[in-house]
């Protein structure tokens, strides 16, 4: 991936899954890499198998706790990395939590926890690097998912989130083109991370066994093969970047026969609750 050779990025979320993965195929790209989460030891490991995965000595790494969910501490976060690492030209935001459950059992906090770290997460991040972006342009680029597409029963907070991150992309795409900062929202169906085996195990059961349908026809991607996805997108300047061929047909139903795919999907949990 010579087009990233030398490129400065910045990756919320990046000591774990897809974030972690994205990383190191960057580090082994020759790229200069930062990375962003909230637990430090984690971090820790995350940056070591980083700074191992490089090509060159010239390549520079770097991490930072911060929490995205708080806009204080993005905003000084930030500032502090763009002192001591540079503007970067690429931000990956990754950082991400998931809940599930149905809705009458989901609490008012849990529901806020979800929305505070995706969409309000996305948002402080996007805010906080606008002013140093916009010198010189760059590209933001937003890890929603195929939850963020079409919605998954049982995850109401997680998907709308992701519904909202692909909103709020949608809205910065032309509001940022003046200053030359592309924008591209990624959408995969399951990767196998942390966070899909946390969605899963606490998914009620009809979410699980849609789950379990769905990945007979659909297989989870690997972390590794879900960031080469994002990056290859990233590189053509895609804006929706899709993983997966069944990604692709699930989400071209639902734009295109969204009565049908309801239907179906209803038909589906009955058959499923009986
Ligand atoms: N796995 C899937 O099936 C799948 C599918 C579609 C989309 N996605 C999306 O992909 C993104 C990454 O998920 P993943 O599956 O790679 O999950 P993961 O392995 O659990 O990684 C999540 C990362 O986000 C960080 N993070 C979480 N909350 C944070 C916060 N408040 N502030 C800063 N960092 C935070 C975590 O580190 P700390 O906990 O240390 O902060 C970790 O580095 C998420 O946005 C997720 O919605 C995942």
């Amino acid at each position: 991936m010579d087009y990233f050779d030398g490129k400065r990025l910045y990756i919320t979320g990046g000591s774990s899954g897809i974030g972690l993965a994205a990383a190191l195929l960057l580090a082994s790209s020759g790229a200069h890499v930062a990375i962003f989460a909230r637990n430090l030891e984690k971090m820790e490991a995350a940056l070591n198998r980083i700074e191992a995965a490089r090509v060159s000595r010239g390549q520079e790494f770097y991490s930072l706790s911060m929490d995205v969910s708080d806009h204080t501490d993005v905003s000084t976060k930030i500032k502090r990395a763009v002192g001591e690492f540079g503007i970067p030209d690429i931000l990956i935001h990754c950082a991400g939590i998931a809940d599930a459950g149905y809705f009458e059992d989901t609490s008012y906090e849990a529901f806020d926890n979800v929305i505070r770290t995706n969409l309000y997460g996305t948002r402080n991040v996007a805010a906080s690097m606008l002013p140093y972006m916009k010198e010189k342009g760059g590209h933001i680029v937003i890890v929603s998912a195929l939850a963020g597409l079409l919605g998954v029963f049982g995850w109401s907070s997680y998907s709308a989130s992701k519904f909202a991150q692909v909103g709020f992309s949608e809205c910065l795409r032309p509001d940022l083109a003046r200053y030359n900062i592309a924008i591209s929202v990624f959408c995969p169906g399951e990767v196998q991370t942390p966070l899909s085996d946390h969605l899963l195990g606490i998914s009620p059961p009809e979410s699980k066994a849609l789950a379990k349908m769905s990945s007979k026809i659909m297989k989870a991607l690997s972390p590794e093969k879900a960031a080469e996805i994002l990056l290859e997108g990233v590189e053509k300047k895609k804006f929706l970047i899709l993983a997966g061929n069944m990604s692709k047909i699930s989400y071209f139903a639902y734009r295109n026969l969204p009565g049908l795919s309801r239907k179906i999907l209803d038909m589906t949990v009955m058959r499923l609750g009986r």
